[in-house]
């Protein structure tokens, strides 16, 4: 009866050990094997050619006005969530939660989204095929930023308005 409890315990003081051992050993690489996770990164990355479905995809106006976007919280139905809430900058765009949570809980983990304009698939299922098509998605998503499109087009108009991008799109 006892030498079960034993053995378990035994088994159980190792696992802590190793672990801990894990956890304070920091790895030692090769050349070989650094030169690889090196060439892994994102900025080792060829620029990205211009996407056709996107007409200011290269416009860095654009992209700052993106940038204003991610963090503003204003884009959700209780005034609480931006897309930062859950892809925070600091902890590599993702926020360390087994499933994401925004105005309700959502049933997926936030994917990390550094350097997803390579990605020909977006989500974990692969079912949008471009970033601007997946940001249309959480905005109205009642379990991500709950707001709707109204709301979103008048914040736009009265606080991002410019003459140049409220054209953009009619040219
Ligand atoms: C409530 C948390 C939450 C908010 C808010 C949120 N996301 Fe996400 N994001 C997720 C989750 C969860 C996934 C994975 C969902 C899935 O696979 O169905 C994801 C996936 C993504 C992906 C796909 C990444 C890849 O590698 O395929 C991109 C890009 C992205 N989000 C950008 C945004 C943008 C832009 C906004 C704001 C408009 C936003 N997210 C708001 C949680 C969130």
């Amino acid at each position: 009866m006892r030498l079960p409890l034993v053995v378990g315990a035994v088994v159980l003081a190792t696992a802590i050990a190793g672990w801990s051992w894990f956890e304070v050993t920091a790895p030692t690489w090769s050349p070989a094997e650094a030169k690889l996770i090196v060439s892994l990164s994102l900025s080792a990355l060829p620029l990205l050619p211009s996407d056709p479905s996107n007409g200011v995809g290269d416009d860095p106006a654009a992209a700052a006005l993106g940038r204003s976007l991610f963090f503003d919280t204003r884009l959700s139905g209780n005034g609480k969530v931006a897309c930062a809430s859950c892809h925070l900058p600091e902890r590599q765009f993702q926020d360390g939660t087994p499933l994401a949570t925004g105005m309700g809980q959502t049933n997926r983990r936030t994917m990390p989204i550094a350097g997803t304009a390579y990605s020909p698939w977006l989500f974990w299922d692969g079912r949008k095929d471009s970033q601007w098509s997946q940001a249309l998605g959480p905005l109205e998503s009642p379990v991500e930023h709950g707001a709707d499109r109204t709301q979103i087009a008048r914040l736009i108009s009265a606080n991002y308005s410019t003459r140049r991008y409220s054209v953009c799109c009619r040219k």
